[in-house]
């Protein structure tokens, strides 16, 4: 099942931030629905805008986190899965060491219009 099937998924869209509210190199986290349901999307702003994800590590399907918005980040590029430290790139979602390696986080794809950061409608990337 992919995240727009989720029960809460949000619709094509809607607004999820403003860029500027993400420093440059870190990550925030945006949850939709209530309890272990809940959609968790992980937001990351690169200088060249924001790239957004399923906050769901694909070893064992748990959030990357293990508390709201702390997030293990490394070297602004990557991100380490709180439970068994997969590494996964941040530009791209790849895994690139530990338990999940070669695998990947799934895109959430976005767009940004006048300083908003969109919930798109298509899987293209923007
Ligand atoms: S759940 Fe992420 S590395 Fe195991």
């Amino acid at each position: 099942m992919g995240w727009r099937e989720h029960r809460y998924a949000p619709a094509p869209g809607t607004p999820l931030c403003r860029v500027d509210s993400i420093p440059i190199g870190e990550c925030r986290e945006k949850r939709y629905g209530d309890g272990e349901e809940a959609l968790s999307l992980l937001l990351y702003r690169c200088p060249l805008g924001v790239q957004a994800y399923v906050n769901k590590c694909p070893h064992f399907s748990l959030p990357l986190n293990s508390r709201p918005e702390t997030f293990f980040l490394l070297a602004r590029e990557e991100i380490m899965c709180a439970w068994h430290c997969a590494i996964f790139r941040l530009q791209d979602g790849k895994c690139t060491a530990g338990p999940a390696k070669g695998l990947g986080l799934e895109r959430v794809t976005v767009s940004t219009v006048d300083g908003q950061v969109i919930l798109s409608a298509g899987d293209d990337c923007v």
